[in-house]
């Protein structure tokens, strides 16, 4: 099976790539390489022989022209900053959205099937503050409300959905969504924007002062991680039925075995570094950020009975290893 990654130079995308290309998938990523971080995993996948075409898949011109005639996209290709999203919303819809609406044209013409990774985001922010003042906290599922406003990023993975359900009805292209939490693990770089888990260990393991920021600055904002080794395994798996399972939305994330606070979190942490840091407290809060996130994986237990097997310590001492070894390295990203 001929499999393209869009923004296989990412996080997702690049771990995504390597381990479908170890179970024998013809891999081919595109990815701009706007970023620092995006080289470094470029470097990765020369290594396993997956080449990256260094393409803005805003422009369609470009990728029409493309002569892989791919089985199925896997669309791991977004602007991912919910901060930035907000402060430049044209450049975020036009990347997030624009893309998706190229990579549906182009897997028309091709025929070929799309797995998208949405994200938790699509969810309003007052949903999360109504299940975050529950006494017995709701998980998210597939059925929970998405209407109101979810920031712009939120917005775009969103219309992105929206758009690949009317490619299907229109022209019959199958698809999988998958709804993501915050996701982790190695090759997941520190940077604010990339995500909390990774940005804690790397500070930690720097000693490098954060900040609780929000919340009255109390370190109280819920949210589960997912393991990058068990998404993998649950794309893998995707593919493998994707002739029987598709035209299906799935909320994907480390549910309630592996839900933390940020406190815990920096608990944790100091755990495994050994260190201990300034965290400063910033009181106010965000109008983009939520108090709440913990999915409800039930309808991929029954649909492929997948469950995580890592759990947060798992994915934290992995990371922390990687990071440590990895550090002269990294450091040069930052
Ligand atoms: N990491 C998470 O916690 C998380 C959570 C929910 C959803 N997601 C979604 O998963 C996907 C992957 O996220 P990630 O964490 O790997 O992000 P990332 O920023 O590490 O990777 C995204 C990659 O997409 C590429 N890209 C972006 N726009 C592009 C364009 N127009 N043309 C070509 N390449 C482009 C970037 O260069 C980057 O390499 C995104 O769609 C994101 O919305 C991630």
């Amino acid at each position: 099976m001929k499999i393209l990654i869009a923004g296989g130079c990412g996080f997702i995308g690049s771990n995504l790539s390597i381990f479908l290309k170890k179970k024998n998938f013809s891999i081919l990523s595109i990815d701009k390489l706007k970023k620092k971080y995006c080289h470094l995993n470029e470097n990765r996948l020369k290594k396993y022989k997956i080449k990256n075409l260094r393409i803005d898949l805003k422009d369609y011109k470009k990728l029409s022209k493309l002569k892989f005639k791919a089985d199925l996209i896997i669309d791991c290709a977004a602007e991912p900053a919910v901060e930035v999203s907000s402060r430049d919303p044209t450049d975020v819809i036009q990347n997030n959205f624009i893309t998706t609406l190229n990579l549906l044209r182009f897997s028309k013409k091709n025929k070929s099937k799309i797995i998208f990774l949405s994200s938790s985001r699509i969810y309003p922010i007052k949903k999360s503050y109504e299940f975050f003042n529950l006494k017995n906290k709701k998980l998210y599922t597939e059925k929970t409300s998405t209407d109101g406003a979810k920031t712009i990023y939120g917005f775009s993975k969103f219309a992105s959905e929206e758009l690949i359900k009317e490619f299907s009805y229109a022209y019959k292209m199958e698809f999988i969504i998958n709804r993501l939490g915050l996701t982790s693990g190695p090759w997941q770089f520190g940077k604010v924007e990339q995500g909390l888990v990774s940005l804690w260990l790397w500070k930690h393991l720097n000693k490098q002062s954060l900040n609780y920021i929000g919340f009255r600055g109390s370190g109280q904002q819920i949210r589960d991680v997912l393991d990058i080794d068990d998404l993998c395994e649950l794309i893998y798996l995707q593919i493998n039925k994707i002739n029987k399972i598709y035209n299906q939305t799935f909320c994907v994330g480390g549910g309630k075995k592996n839900f933390f606070n940020l406190k815990l979190l920096t608990r944790l942490c100091e755990k495994i570094t050994n260190n201990h840091i300034k965290i400063y407290k910033i009181k106010k809060t965000s109008l983009y950020d939520i108090p709440y996130y913990i999915s409800s994986n039930a309808k991929l237990f029954k649909y492929y009975k997948w469950k995580t097997s890592s759990n947060l310590n798992d994915t934290l001492l992995k990371t922390y290893i990687w990071m440590k070894l990895n550090k002269k390295k990294l450091e040069k990203y930052f």
